[in-house]
């Protein structure tokens, strides 16, 4: 019988490149990774006709506009790319009968709770990066009811860019650093969200919808900095500062701590401490 095959766009990104990894323990599908060259989400009509092309089962939409600053100057991009071509996604996984399984993101919140963030929470974007993310959400799932979209938080990795590896490299390079410590919320490591949806693909019901997911606990970017610097060993000062200390062009959500209870609750899916992603993470990097 033919294994069924699992799409993946963002393959070069932190998310995709995790689920590579992840995708060894899983011989029963054939994975097709694709990125930039093979489907440029920024030409939607493409989207479309790589996916009616591979045909898939499964679709799982890692790919993405992700610089939230340079997002502020380029909307119209970010627009196509994080709202028309998931879209477009949207449109052909409902004409082959595919699964789609949608990342966005707690930039759709626009971070003034005081509580954990559940999935019918209002949104109400603060910059264009979230803005865009919640027309992806709202177009995918408009588009094909029969989707999942996932919306996580502070992703990292040991691949691609993030928070982790810049704290690491500066803790090297700086006599000492200041890190934010009025923005409150969860990390995710990236490998852990990739046995979460790996997790839902081979799940025993199929249940669309929006669900949360990012790992536990809760902590300020100033906090994480500090578990950084104690994981690595490191002596470098880091001073806590407010989000007025450090402007950048696009503003960021004060509070935007996800409530995981649906997507556990639902799938089954367990949710790691966000200590133990954290030391997984770095044991790889150093
Ligand atoms: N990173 C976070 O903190 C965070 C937080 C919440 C939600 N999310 C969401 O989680 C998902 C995965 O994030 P991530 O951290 O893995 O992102 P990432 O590392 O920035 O990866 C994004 C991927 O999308 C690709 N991409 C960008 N523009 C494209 C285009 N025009 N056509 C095709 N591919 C394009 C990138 O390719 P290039 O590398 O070649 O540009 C990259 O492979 C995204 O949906 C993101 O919005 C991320």
């Amino acid at each position: 019988m033919a294994k069924e095959k699992i799409l993946i766009t963002g393959a070069g990104g932190q998310l995709g490149s995790e689920l590579r990894a992840a995708s060894k323990n899983y011989p029963q599908f054939e994975f097709v990774f694709v990125d930039k060259d093979e489907m440029p989400l920024d030409e939607p009509e493409k989207v479309r006709s790589v996916v009616l092309e591979e045909r898939p089962r499964w679709c799982i939409s890692c790919g993405a506009y992700t610089a939230v600053d340079k997002a502020e100057s380029e909307p119209e991009l970010a627009f196509v790319i994080n709202g028309e071509a998931i879209g477009a996604m949207a449109v052909a996984c409902k004409e082959i009968g595919a699964r789609m399984i949608h990342i966005s993101t707690d930039y759709v919140f626009p971070g003034d709770s005081a509580t954990p963030l559940k999935e019918n929470d209002p949104t109400g974007p603060i910059n264009v990066y979230g803005a865009s993310k919640l027309k992806g959400e709202q177009l995918a799932l408009g588009n094909n009811p029969d989707t999942v979209v996932i919306r996580t938080a502070w992703v990292y990795s040991e691949f691609g860019q993030n928070f982790v590896k810049t704290m690491i490299r500066l803790m090297k390079e700086k006599p000492s650093i200041s890190v934010i410590n009025d923005q409150i919320g969860s990390p995710t490591y990236a490998a852990d969200l990739a046995q979460a949806i790996l997790h839902i693909v081979t799940a025993a019901r199929w249940v669309p919808g929006t669900y949360h997911y990012s790992n536990e606990g809760q902590i300020s970017w100033y906090e994480f900095a500090l578990a950084i610097r104690e994981l690595i060993g490191s002596n470098c000062p880091v001073n806590p500062i407010s989000t007025e200390q450090y402007p950048t062009p696009a503003k960021r959500p004060h509070y935007s701590l996800l409530d995981k209870t649906l997507i556990k609750k639902t799938y089954g899916v367990e949710v790691p401490d966000w200590r133990k992603g954290l030391a997984a993470c770095i044991g790889r990097l150093i």
